[in-house]
């Protein structure tokens, strides 16, 4: 047994995420700036975690490959999952690569407020043959649901009308290689998919010894629009204050971090806010919980509680943007004033809603 190593599948779909990810990919999508799958790949490193698979399709790679250039250290290497078969599925694909060390699967789209370490430090300690990451949630009827013995985990059901305990399985889970010999022999479920809580019950059915563990502080999974803006908001509550780009005649407080490129004209900014790279704010208002990719411009408008990527443009709205997500290059212009009409240039299935 080696040093643990750590799967992120993320070769799926993304359909809740419609209309952003008919573009790019869901690990790709920023938060708080970064790609979703670059803040997994923090979390891992610092659970002290080496080497990472990451498990991408044959349609994502390219993106994914992109997102995660100039990372040194863990070292990654891509696994081809060529077909979306379930997540089950995506952990088989990385047998070879796992080889007979320890591993976690951390799904590519959570975050944990204490990150991977107290899962992998409690699996490395006590190793059980596996050990689960637990949330309590209102409704565990939408989730996979354990039935508790003291830390152990004797029944896993998914999505049960009647739950055995409000303890809903999150997006962490560290096994030893054994799961593979039950994974290889799998059948797909009733959706047609691999699923992992079906081989965590059959691996507790085998006699195995598989470790329930509550997660202490917040856990988000990113799978919905919403859940993108709430994720930005609990990672922007760490924003540290640093003003180092030109602000002239403007209002700045609460946390913000303008760079060096960056350049802010008689505006206001209440934060938390995180400012990219060269970008220029004029004329406008800032908002709590509200992110701005590098290369934006914003200029006569007010936006708050928003993840703003890339080379967007947002100027002259004579109504405040709030809960938004825009993507890479949007534009979104106001300014013509009488008679009022909307001139607009949609993709298939955006929202937009003109209150
Ligand atoms: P989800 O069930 O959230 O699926 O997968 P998804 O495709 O990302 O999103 P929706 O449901 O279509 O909106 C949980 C994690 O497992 C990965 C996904 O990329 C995600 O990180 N996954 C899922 C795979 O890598 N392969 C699969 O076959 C299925």
């Amino acid at each position: 047994m080696g040093a643990v190593k750590a799967i992120i599948p993320a070769a799926g779909l993304g359909t809740r995420l419609r209309p952003l990810t008919f573009t790019r990919p869901k690990p790709v999508l920023r938060v708080a700036n970064e790609p979703i799958i670059r803040h997994a790949i923090k979390t891992l490193q610092d659970a002290g975690i080496e080497e990472i698979g990451v498990v991408v399709s044959d349609m994502t790679r390219d993106e994914i490959q992109h997102a995660l250039r100039n990372i040194k250290s863990p070292a990654i290497t891509l696994i081809n999952q060529h077909e979306q078969l379930g997540l089950g599925h995506a952990v088989l694909v990385a047998r070879e690569w796992v080889g007979d060390s320890d591993f976690c699967v951390y799904l590519g789209d959570n975050l944990f407020e204490f990150g991977a370490q107290p899962f992998i430090q409690h699996f490395t300690k006590d190793h059980p043959d596996a050990l689960i990451a637990l949330v309590e949630v209102a409704d565990p009827t939408a989730f996979g649901v354990a039935r508790m013995d003291g830390e152990r985990i004797v029944q896993l059901v998914e999505k049960p009308k009647v739950p055995p305990s409000n303890l809903a399985v999150a997006g962490i889970y560290c096994f030893t290689p054994r799961i593979f010999d039950i994974l290889a022999v799998l059948k797909p479920s009733e959706r047609g998919e691999y699923e992992i809580t079906d081989a965590i019950q059959a691996l507790i059915e085998s006699g195995a010894q598989v470790t329930g563990q509550k997660v202490q502080g917040w856990w988000k999974d990113t799978g919905r629009p919403v859940d993108l803006l709430d994720a930005n908001r609990l990672l922007l509550e760490r924003v540290v204050p640093e003003i180092k780009g030109e602000v002239i005649n403007s209002r700045i407080s609460g946390r913000v971090s303008i760079p060096a490129s960056a350049r802010v004209v008689n505006s206001k900014i209440v934060g938390p806010v995180l400012i990219g790279e060269n970008v220029v704010i004029e004329d406008a208002y800032i908002g709590p919980f509200t992110s701005i990719g590098r290369d934006t411009s914003i200029r006569q408008a007010e936006v708050e509680h928003s993840v703003i990527d890339a080379e967007t443009i947002i100027e002259n709205l004579d109504t405040r943007l709030q809960d938004c997500l825009i993507g890479v290059r949007a534009q979104v212009r106001g300014g013509r004033k009488v008679p009022r009409t909307h001139k607009l240039t949609v993709s298939d299935a955006s929202i937009i809603e003109l209150a």
